[in-house]
């Protein structure tokens, strides 16, 4: 379960261009639960979710991951937590350009504390899901946006972690592709994954448990 208590974030802290861009947010989210986060440009989604992805700081205000105090962590117990626990899809995708897909997708499987022998084979799954098997030696600098945007969702399903945070998945994808996208992250939900999704698609936050809306940095 993850849980925030009276959350607040502010960029540029002290400096002229300081900005509150999360108000007293509070929430909590069950395991196993489909949440889906709306709201308008600018309203802190992305904000929020890289905090839930524990790779971004707050002022103040309290966050739970199982009943641990995200802010008492040690760093590597923190990496451990984002490497094992955390699958994360960022907004404007993050892969490492240079490399090809498949080494996009391997990369939180080598980082992983438990190495699995079969690395290759989880990672060809993983890209076979979003259907981007057949361009697993194919560079990410020569890809499309949606494909891109697939390899990412490939790389932060492939180690199976317990919470998955994916931002505007499905932004840069075709009506088609993206009711598959959807498909694949009800099928993680099925198996017990807890799947929090950024979107400002209307159909696809009605195919979720319960959507939080955010305005202004506030929960509405
Ligand atoms: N690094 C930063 N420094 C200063 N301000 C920031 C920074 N990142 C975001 N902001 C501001 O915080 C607010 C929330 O940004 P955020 O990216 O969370 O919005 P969002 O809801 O994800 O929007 P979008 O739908 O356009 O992706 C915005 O006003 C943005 O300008
Ligand atoms: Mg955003």
């Amino acid at each position: 379960m993850i849980k925030l208590e009276n959350l607040q974030k502010i960029y540029n802290k002290g400096k002229a261009n300081e900005f509150e861009a999360l108000k007293n947010i509070n929430f909590s989210v069950d395991d196993g639960e489909l949440v889906a986060i709306i709201g308008k440009s600018g309203a802190g989604k992305s904000t929020l979710l890289h905090i839930l992805a524990c790779i971004d700081s707050y002022e103040s205000g309290e966050y739970y991951i199982d009943d641990m105090l995200v802010k008492s962590l040690s760093e590597t117990k923190l990496a451990e937590i984002r490497n094992s626990k955390i699958g994360m899809v960022m907004q404007d995708f993050a892969l490492v350009d240079d490399f090809s897909c498949i080494e996009n997708v391997l990369l939180p499987l080598d980082f992983a504390k438990n190495k699995k022998s079969n690395k290759t084979d989880l990672a060809m799954n993983a890209l076979k899901s979003v259907g981007m098997d057949s361009m697993a030696k194919k560079q990410v600098n020569k890809l499309s946006g949606g494909q891109k945007q697939r390899v990412a969702i490939a790389r932060a399903v492939v180690n199976e972690p317990s919470i998955i945070l994916a931002d505007e998945p499905t932004g840069a994808l075709d009506t088609k592709t993206s009711a598959e996208i959807m498909e694949l992250f009800h099928e993680l939900n099925k198996k017990g994954h807890t799947v929090i999704i950024v979107t400002h698609d209307l159909g696809i936050a009605k195919q979720c448990d319960r959507t939080i809306e955010i305005s202004d940095g506030c929960i509405v």
